[in-house]
């Protein structure tokens, strides 16, 4: 049986758990397989809402295997006080969780320099990173000389080996001024602290790439989850305003070990407008009375940070793009009730640059800044959608909207949400 990846073709928070979690009744192995705690998403449950940012969604159903795979960067304090929460309100984390040992680990210094390299060097615009210390810890990973991988908390010298690290470290973030930062590294403490994480974990770790190996050989139903969306890419988004890893469709077997000829289906998932939370450029950015609409209707404020998200117009030149990426399949098209009652809608169909028009997303951020956006404008509908069920019973102007977009990004729309709650949810053909 394939794999299923689930991808944010955007700049994340698409409501990819809400599609994660319609699609895990399907599923056997549900895998999160890079980013760390800066993702975050809420998905209801048996009535109750849960803020999961590390643990795969599959967790609500006890039969599902979830895997944090070894593309994840784990900050252990978080990933227990997760399975802590979900425990404590009645949802059984046992042996249906496995972390890879080969996962990095966050320490206290990552968290340090994300706050010191954060707005450093990037042409007078911060990235504005969640401060998780997510960019530090893969560039650790990268560099190698300073890494600590989940596996080897178990080892024998771990101990000092982390000595060793935290003075490297403390020395590093003195040199750069950052004296208190510096001050706060106790590598005995830490040592004694990621212990004790380790100790906790332990029924959790294990070879998730070797696990899921067998699982394809065996033809077992798996589920892939990307973190962040495309856009965020670190090889191929909005480069340097993006996360640390491969967040498009081109990161699924890297951060899982799941070889690429077992995806056999990948769905996209976009907001029927556009959001981003931190810097960088953002072409149809509504900084107005519609952005206001949209970020109070659809809540867009940061899971993770509470940070107003910027709104803005649907971008099919970088949806097309980031389609294309990812080897999309299908589209899932959420928080369409967010833009009922606007009087009339745009989609960003090409950018002009430097008096041509295009439909080349561009490579490099200041061209990306210059582009003006072409819009074509829809009319828009006035009436709630939140309890329409079927796509023929959408107001027409939705329904023309909707085919816009497929036709524009080049892919049909398979799933198409108007509210939170899983029964809030259009499937294409129905
Ligand atoms: P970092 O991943 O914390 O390093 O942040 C880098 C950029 O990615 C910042 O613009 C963040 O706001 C953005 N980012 C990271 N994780 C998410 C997410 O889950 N949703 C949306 N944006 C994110």
């Amino acid at each position: 049986m394939p794999a299923t990846s689930v991808i944010g073709l955007q700049w994340g928070d698409e409501a990819k758990g809400k599609v994660v979690d319609l699609l895990t009744e399907q599923h056997e192995i549900v895998v999160r397989y890079q980013g760390g705690a800066n993702a975050g998403h809420t998905v209801v449950a048996n009535g109750q809402t849960y803020k999961l940012s590390l643990i795969p969604s599959g967790i609500f159903r006890p039969e599902v295997r979830c895997v944090v795979a070894a593309g994840v960067v784990i900050h252990p304090a978080t990933l227990l006080a997760e399975v802590e929460n979900l425990k404590s309100r009645g949802v059984y984390v046992g042996s249906n969780l496995m972390v890879s040992e080969r996962a990095h680990v966050i320490f206290p210094w990552h968290i340090e320099e994300d706050r010191l390299f954060n707005d450093a060097c990037t042409g007078g615009e911060a990235i504005g990173t969640t401060l998780r210390g997510i960019g530090p810890c893969y560039r650790d990973k990268a560099g190698r000389s300073f890494a600590i991988r989940l596996g080897d908390l178990y080892r024998p010298g771990i101990a000092d080996r982390i000595a060793q690290v935290a003075e490297f470290k403390r020395k590093t973030l003195a040199g750069l001024g950052a004296h208190e930062a510096a001050a706060s590294l106790d590598p005995d403490g830490i040592y004694k602290e990621y212990a004790g994480y380790a100790e906790r974990l332990q029924p959790f770790v294990g070879d998730t790439t070797d696990f899921l190996l067998d699982a394809c050989e065996n033809e077992k139903r798996i589920l892939l989850e990307g973190a962040q969306g495309a856009l965020l890419d670190i090889d191929h988004g909005t480069f340097p305003f993006v996360t640390a890893s491969n967040s498009s469709g081109v990161g699924v077997s890297s951060g899982s070990g799941v070889p690429g000829r077992y995806v056999t289906k990948v769905i996209g998932v976009v907001k029927a407008y556009s959001t981003r939370v931190g810097g960088g450029p953002f072409p149809t950015e509504q900084d107005n009375e519609t952005g206001q609409h949209i970020r109070q209707r659809g809540n867009e404020y940061g899971t993770v940070t509470r940070r107003p998200r910027r709104c803005g117009w649907f971008d099919a030149v970088a949806v097309r793009y980031t389609t294309r990426l990812s080897g999309v399949d299908a589209l899932a098209v959420m928080l369409l009730d967010v833009l009922s009652e606007l009087p009339e809608l745009r989609i960003c169909v090409a950018y002009e640059w430097k008096g041509k028009t295009t439909t080349r997303f561009p490579a490099h951020v200041d061209e990306l800044r210059e582009v003006q956006p072409v819009y074509e404008t829809l009319p828009g509908w006035q009436q709630e959608i939140s309890h329409v069920r079927r796509v023929r019973d959408l107001p027409l102007s939705a329904r023309a909207y909707l085919d816009r977009i497929a036709s524009l990004v080049g892919r049909p729309i398979e799933i198409v949400s108007v509210g939170p709650d899983r029964e809030q949810t259009i499937f294409a053909g129905q």
